[in-house]
């Protein structure tokens, strides 16, 4: 009548509970997202992110001490330029904000690993991920002329210093391209982490305010993808591979950890998932609100992250998490 099996014999002290726990978050799993604009002193808190700002350059490179003090391994930085163009220009000229950010991050804190994304929304006057023929309301994406510009804003990031190089606009071809610039640059050793499955989600929103870069027209369902394929994330992944690819994101991360565990066990590489913007903002929200424990949530959520499949984990809510491991 009563149960030989006893799985609760496990589960009756914190030590025991410790000892059989199958998955472990370390704070060398965490890459922090930051946001650079033009200027100086500035802290503009993201309305749609609580705990979130746009920093100029000086207040990166604090933030980036604090980051590397408190153990977490790594940044990735975006930009939010003075002026936006239909060539992108600001995501390529060696002067861009990123590519000054990068330098900056890595003269003060040599030993932090630095990111760049690598994408052009942030820097087009339309905000779509690519290059549109002048005039071009349509929101037409064309693949190939944006490889040409991804390549050279790769280029002019490693130049400027970054460690990874972090391509994330879903053109085709977009690792092959950035690993040939990279390689005729002499940039043989940089990794390249591919935004591999990146789908078209609402989950974005509160980023786009974040890096003014919601597009102007249209959307971005001709080059992310469809929240409803998994199988297509496979057919991605093994293009990034052929093609030269490092490591692999998936992104958003909550709602597709089986993306995830599939691309876990269909490829040898790393695999990084992106707890994105609009994830973060409703942690924070009900939190703000009373409604949920933050702290369990958020260490609940990155572990479930990690027991899906992720070796890394990209999350604005690294500098908590750390704070929150170290007191553990
Ligand atoms: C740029 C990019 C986006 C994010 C990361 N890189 C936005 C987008 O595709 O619109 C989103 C990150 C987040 O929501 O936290 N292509
Ligand atoms: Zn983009």
């Amino acid at each position: 009548m009563f149960p030989t099996h006893r799985p609760r014999r496990l589960r009756t002290h914190p030590q025991l509970r410790r000892m059989v726990r199958e998955t472990v978050l370390n704070t060398s799993d965490l890459i922090y997202p930051l946001f650079a604009v033009p200027g100086d002193g500035i802290a503009n808190e993201v309305k749609s992110m609580p705990g979130v700002f746009q920093l100029s350059i000086d207040k990166i490179v604090e933030e980036a001490k604090e980051v590397y003090d408190l153990g977490i391994p790594s940044i990735i930085l975006f930009g939010i330029p003075a002026d936006k163009d239909i060539d992108a220009t600001g995501a390529w000229h060696d002067c861009g904000i990123v590519q000054k950010a990068t330098t900056a991050v890595k003269k003060a804190v040599p030993d932090l690993i630095v990111m760049n994304d690598t994408c052009l929304c942030e820097y087009t006057s339309h905000g779509h991920c690519g290059y549109l023929e002048t005039g071009d309301l349509t929101g037409r994406v064309l693949n190939d002329p944006t490889l040409e510009l991804l390549k050279k804003t790769a280029v002019s990031q490693a130049k400027a210093g970054a460690d990874i190089i972090a391509p994330s606009g879903m053109m085709d071809g977009f690792v092959k391209a950035v690993r040939e610039g990279l390689d005729e640059a002499g940039f043989q050793d940089i990794p390249i982490m591919s935004y591999a499955a990146k789908y078209a989600s609402a989950y974005y929103g509160p980023f786009r305010d974040a890096a003014d870069s919601a597009p102007q027209f249209g959307d971005r369902k001709t080059y992310q993808m469809d929240p409803g394929n998994a199988r297509e994330a496979l057919k991605e992944i093994e293009l990034d591979i052929a093609e030269g690819a490092d490591m692999l994101m998936v992104k958003p991360a909550l709602s597709y950890m089986d993306v995830i565990l599939r691309v876990k066990e269909a490829s040898n590489l790393p695999v990084a998932a992106y707890n994105v913007s609009g994830e973060y903002s409703m942690v924070k929200a009900a939190a703000l609100n009373g409604w949920v424990d933050e702290e369990r949530i958020v260490m609940e959520t990155l572990t479930s992250f990690k027991r899906a499949g992720a070796d890394l984990i990209l999350t604005y809510h690294a500098k908590d998490a750390a704070r929150w491991l170290g007191a553990s």
